[in-house]
This record gives C-alpha cells, structure tokens and sequence, in this order.
C-alpha cells in the first residue's frame, strides 16, 4: 500500500497556517468561558475508559484538521491492512498482529495456533497456582524490555486479584545487583524460574539464566538436574535455544509479535501466575474490547485515534517534546516505564518508511511516575518551568485493595483514596489555571523573605497556567479495564507512528549498541585499547586499574 506521508497532505499545510495565525494564541481558560459545551465537546468514552481532552490546546478547527489529516494518509486503510496481518513491518517482513493474541477463537488471524498455547499455559498455570501441591511459592522472571516491563507493570497494578502465596519477583539487569538480591532470599525447591526471550538470545536474560541455573543447581542438591523441567520454564519463539539451555516446559509465540507488544502472549506467564487463568482471559478481554473501538469506531470517536492526532499536532505544531504520565495509582507505578518502551522503542525513528530522512520531529520524550510521588518531585517543572509538557493523568474511581484487606484499615484507605482523586483532580485544574501576579499579590506569603519586596515574591509564586492535560478516568482497575487502558496506548502509538510515515515496529537503533559491547568484551580481558576512541580508551583504563 502506498502511504502519503503527513507533512505531503493538504490538511498539514492547513494546520501549518492556522497555527501560524489564529491557533498560536490558544488560551484554556478562554476557551472554556467562549464554550459551555467544550468538556462534552472534547470528552470521548471508549470502553472501560473515559478520557476527557477538554484541557488540551486544541479546539473545533484543529480537531477537524487532524481528522482530515487522518483521511488524507489513508489511516482507516491502514489500520485494517495491520488488523488483517498484512506485513506492515516492511523492514522485517513481518505481520504485526497482538491484536490476534487477544481475539476470541476464530475472530482474527492465526486463532488456532493462538488458542494453542494459550489453552495449554493456562492449564500448567492453574496446576502451579495449587501451591500446596506444586510446591511453588516464588516465581522469578528473567527477561528485560518487553519481555519484563508487561509482566513487572500488570502484576502490582492487579495486586488485588494475585495469588497470596505465589511471590513475584522480576530480574532483567545484567547487573548481578539485580538478581542477587533475589536469589538469595529464595529456596531452589519453592522456585519456579521463567526465562522470557523472544529472541532467546538477549545477552541480559542468557546471563541471568546461566546464574540462576548455577544457583538452582547448587542449591536443589541431589536430582537438581532431573528437577529443572519442573522448575524453569521458557516463553518463546525460539522453542530450540529453549531446548539447548535444558528447559523443557516452553510456551512459544510468533514472529509477528512485537517485544514490546507481548505481555499478551505467553510473555504474559507471571501475570497468568500471579492473577490465574480467568483473570488473565479478562485481561485480554479488555484489551480486544479496546481493539473492535479502534476498528470499528469512526474516527472522530475513536479515542486512540483521537490520541494520536493530538500527538501529532503537539509535536509537529506545537514543539513539544516531552509528554508526562501521571498514573494516580500506586499499583500503575511502572506504567510510565512501560510505556517508555512501547512509545520511544516504536516511535523513536528519523527515517520514513522509504529509509528517507524525514524533515520534522517524531517520538516524544514519555516520561513520568505515580501520584502523587511526582508531586513531591518533578511537578514544580511542570507548572512554573519554561517547556509547555502536556501531563496525562490517569484516574481510578474505585479503589480496590483485595478481599483480605483487614477491617480495621478499610476507613483510613477510603479517605485516602479521597485525597488522591482530590490531588489528581487539583493538578490538572492547577496547570490549567495558574496564578497571576496579581493574585499572588494579594496572597500572603508566610515563608518569603522579608528582605523581598511583595511585587518580587508575587512574581516567583505567579503559575502561568495554560498547560495542557488528559485526564483518563477507569471505574476501577481491573484485568478487563488495564487490558483496554495498555491497548489504548498501544494503538495511539500505532497512529502517530503511521501519521508520520514510519516503521513503529522494528527497533534496529538498540543494535549498534549490542555490537559494540561484543567488540568491547574480549578487550576487559586483554586490555588492548588499540584502533578505540580516546575518550573510550582512557575510561576503559580506568575500570581495568591500569
Ligand atoms: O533491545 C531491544 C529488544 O530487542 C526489545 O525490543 C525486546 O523487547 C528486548 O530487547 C528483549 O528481547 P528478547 O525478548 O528477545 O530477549
């Protein structure tokens, strides 16, 4: 399929001029007195999720814009070539479908092989959850980038629905601080080790797992051998390597699944542990319920596509460079790590699709932590600094600490719940709103200087409001309502990546990287610093002492 590239539309030029005229001077606050309507105007509900936009900088012109932009690229067409498996990552030769790992039996492409694996984790998932008579109580995953950051987001943000006798534990670093500490608070005989590689070749995870073969070895004794196909499990496309390594109880999947787009697969293991098999079904669950509303929802309701537009009109028109995740649930502390990889990993490209180099900005900087951590950290940036960064709250309504939360805590955890929605809520309004001088003038300020003159201090506490935000709101967060909120974004990263014309599924920047720390290796061992660069040289002296 050819693709029009963005920047090639009549709708971009169109954009172009209206930023260049009336659209530069956008004010919220303005146009939330001109327009009673813009909060139903600008709010859009999908399933599981509502997402109010109204606190962004856009309006009815620049929303039609971008849909036209949207048509102009031909983004229905494409999203249904990815839906149907067409090989739309060209630089691979691959389909790219985790959208099938979530369909029910038969409604998307390669159903059968799908249902396969997963019939067949979810049966040995159960049969581990019987703590009492698998003897597992500790499940450490090995795994790094998408084949760690789904697992070690979705298990805390669904700790109410966990086993509580089944431990997670993640380990991803090839730094040995991170899986030391792990092991070593473990016994072989309770543990179930998993090692998750799509690639089954990433140097990380191939470290980790040899040490925690040599521990497990160690440590079981007698018949340690026998027992590894009972205590480490492999997911995986590559079933052999798996097989080379000595482990026995493999789960595969596909080419055609992307890492970072893999927590639906059998990569989705410790999250089947942790939460059971029907619970796990609810996740992917929501996820394809998320799926039919970006297939089939037209495009101006259709809030991933929404997203994405906006994206586009932030980071091309607007400059800005940076976008802020703010999940006000401490069970969503990872998300933004999470989404670092999803986003940055797909988006971060600077050629299009022909390999030509493209002459406007791609992926922003996704950023962010849990509120209200973030408060207490990096959000005076945020409403005083002199970037414009859109912040995107995500809220829960219903706060849900598990069945076995003591009696005794359950009023002090609603009247928390009540001070973090009021936080999240106050934040948003805060960025939108600011302070003036003047009102900061009529303020008082207990702890300013008495040296300072009042016109002084009212300027450091002047806020200028204005700055944008997308507040997310889920009725509770449940398998079903996660699944949506992660293919949500997956799919809104899928549209700006198509909008600008780019391959958002290879990831051939994290290469270069991995090569030179193979040429680097034997020269820890022989010190030979010749043909290096003086500056690589000189510190390579210095970590060998010489
Ligand atoms: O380094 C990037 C990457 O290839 C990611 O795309 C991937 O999620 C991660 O490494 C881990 O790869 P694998 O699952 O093959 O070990």
């Amino acid at each position: 399929m050819s693709v029009t590239r963005c920047d090639q539309t009549p709708a971009w030029a169109a954009l172009q001029s209206h930023h260049a005229g009336a659209g530069r001077a956008f004010d919220l606050r303005s146009a939330f007195a001109a327009d009673a309507g813009r909060v139903a105007a600008f709010s859009l509900d999908a399933p599981e999720i509502h997402a109010d936009l109204s606190k962004n900088h856009w309006g009815a012109t620049v929303q039609g814009l971008l849909l036209q932009l949207a048509r102009e690229c031909a983004l229905e067409a494409r999203r249904d070539a990815m839906l149907a498996g067409e090989p739309i990552n060209h630089t691979e030769g691959r389909a790219v479908l985790h959208t099938a790992l979530r369909a029910p039996r038969g409604a998307a492409p390669c159903s059968d092989d799908v249902h396969g694996v997963l019939d067949r984790m979810l049966d040995w998932v159960e049969q581990v959850r019987d703590t009492a008579r698998s003897g597992i109580r500790h499940v450490v995953n090995i795994g790094i980038g998408g084949s760690d950051l789904g697992p070690q987001m979705v298990v805390p943000a669904l700790d109410a629905y966990a086993s509580r006798t089944l431990t997670l534990h993640f380990v991803s670093n090839v730094d040995g601080h991170d899986i030391a500490p792990v092991l070593r608070r473990l016994d072989p005989r309770e543990t179930l080790v998993i090692v998750a590689s799509k690639t089954f070749t990433t140097q990380e995870t191939m470290a980790n797992a040899q040490v925690a073969r040599a521990w497990f070895l160690a440590g079981y004794g007698e018949g340690g051998e026998a027992a590894i196909a009972q205590h480490f499990a492999a997911t995986t496309t590559n079933v052999e390597a798996a097989g080379k390594f000595g482990i026995t109880t493999t789960f595969g999947f596909w080419d055609w699944v992307g890492g970072r787009y893999s927590l639906w697969s059998a990569i989705g293991l410790p999250i089947a542990l942790a939460i059971g098999a029907a619970n796990f079904r609810d996740l992917l669950a929501g996820a394809h319920a998320m799926d039919r509303h970006f297939a089939s929802a037209p495009l101006a309701s259709n809030l991933p596509i929404q997203l994405g537009l906006l994206d586009v009109w932030y980071r091309n028109f607007l400059g800005y460079s940076s976008r802020s995740i703010a999940p006000y649930h401490q069970g969503l502390r990872r998300l933004p790590a999470y989404l670092q990889q999803l986003e940055m990993e797909s988006n971060g490209k600077c050629v299009d699709l022909d390999g030509q180099a493209l002459p406007y900005a791609t992926c922003p900087v996704v950023w962010g932590e849990a509120g209200t951590n973030g408060q207490h950290a990096y959000f005076q940036m945020l409403h005083q600094g002199t970037d414009v960064i859109p912040v995107e709250f995500v809220a829960v309504k219903t706060p849900n600490h598990g069945p076995d939360v003591p009696e005794v805590l359950k009023a002090g955890l609603a009247d928390q719940h009540i001070k973090l929605l009021a936080n999240c809520l106050a934040q948003s309004q805060a960025l939108m709103l600011g302070k003036s001088t003047a009102e900061a003038l009529g303020e008082k300020a207990p702890t300013a200087s008495a040296q300072l003159d009042a016109q002084t201090v009212a300027r450091h506490r002047t806020f200028p409001g204005n700055r944008p935000s997308s507040t997310f709101v889920l009725e509770s967060l449940t398998p079903a309502s996660l699944g949506a909120l992660i293919a949500l974004y997956e799919h809104r990263v899928w549209t700006s990546g198509a909008l600008w014309g780019i391959n958002s599924f290879d990831q051939w920047g994290v290469e270069l990287g991995k090569a030179l720390c193979n040429q680097l290796l034997p020269r820890f061992a022989s010190g030979d610093t010749a043909g290096l660069d003086g500056s690589t040289a000189a510190l390579l002296q210095r970590l060998l002492g010489r």
